[in-house]
């Protein structure tokens, strides 16, 4: 695996390969390393289906509202080489603040209608705009033919989705289902806050989920997720922050299912003081 930091480098060593290779297919997963198998499961994706893999590991500061937060944010970067290493990553782009945003580099305010608003851009001003701007980044530097994100963050392949539609861009968006633990609780860097009691109890998120997929049928939309809104809100220490099922373009709230074409119910659940988010696709 070749370790490259800057743009430069990365740009000399794809188009060498693109011009030996007039076919070849790029394929690149962007993440903040402290890697997982959530993570991973995106890698292999792109190993199985691209001819080159890039992963990039970059803790974005735009995208963080609060420095602490950003200060704070794990990075075994040692481990996180081993990982991509096993699972066959081609180039890791280790960028520096400076090969990201240069000094000549304004932040850009995407027109995304209002999606960085809603849900948990409404608590989180700034982030999307903040994912869009470096995601264009590495879109730009990379200019892959793929890109790979979780569904876990449902949210943020609505907003990429809308990003590459109005920035005309070539890339094509892959969104891989969520890696559970074996319990069933989504796969996070967060889930090590958590007591291993916890991590076992907080799969009622996801069951309560799949349960409301099941009851669409006899309860209709709207009263399904109310029942898993109250089931979740019942379980000792959780609070629901949101529980929505919302159109898959817009994101705005959706009651009933014939009224959209593509739903997902999304969640953040805070338990034990961490915030939890999942959601499930119905349509
Ligand atoms: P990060 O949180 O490191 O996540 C990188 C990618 O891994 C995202 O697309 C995320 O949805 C995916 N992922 C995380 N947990 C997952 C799981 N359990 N199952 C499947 N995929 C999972 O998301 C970001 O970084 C940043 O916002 C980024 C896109 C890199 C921009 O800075």
């Amino acid at each position: 695996m070749n370790i490259i930091k800057t743009s430069i480098v990365l740009n000399r060593y794809l188009n060498t390969i693109r011009e030996t290779n007039t076919k070849v297919t790029i394929g690149f997963i962007p993440t903040m390393g402290a890697l997982h198998s959530g993570h991973t499961s995106l890698i292999n994706a792109s190993v199985k289906n691209n001819d080159i893999t890039v992963c990039s590991i970059f803790v974005n500061p735009t995208q963080f509202g609060d420095s602490a937060d950003l200060e704070k944010y794990p990075k075994p970067i040692e481990k996180d080489i081993e990982v991509l290493l096993k699972n066959e990553c081609d180039v890791l782009f280790l960028p520096s603040n400076d090969t990201v945003y240069p000094n000549d580099y304004t932040q850009k305010s995407y027109d995304l209608n209002d999606l960085d608003l809603k849900i948990e851009g409404a608590s989180r001003p700034g982030h999307f705009q903040g994912v869009c701007n470096v995601v264009g980044r590495f879109f730009e530097i990379v200019k892959p033919d793929n890109a790979y994100f979780g569904q876990k963050d449902y949210q943020q392949t609505v907003v990429v989705n809308r990003l590459i539609q109005i920035t005309n861009s070539s890339v094509k968006l892959n969104v891989v289902p969520i890696k559970r633990e074996s319990h069933g609780l989504a796969m996070s860097s967060r889930n090590i806050r958590l007591s291993e009691k916890g991590r076992q109890n907080a799969a009622f998120i996801y069951r309560s989920l799949v349960q409301l997929k099941e009851d669409i049928s006899n309860l209709g939309l709207e009263q399904s997720v109310k029942k898993a809104r109250q089931f979740i809100q019942a379980q000792k220490g959780a609070h629901v922050d949101y529980l929505l099922a919302v159109d898959s373009i817009t994101l705005e709230p959706v009651k009933n299912m014939e009224d959209s074409k593509g739903i997902a119910v999304v969640t953040v659940v805070e338990y034990e003081g961490v915030r939890l988010l999942d959601n499930i696709i119905l349509k």
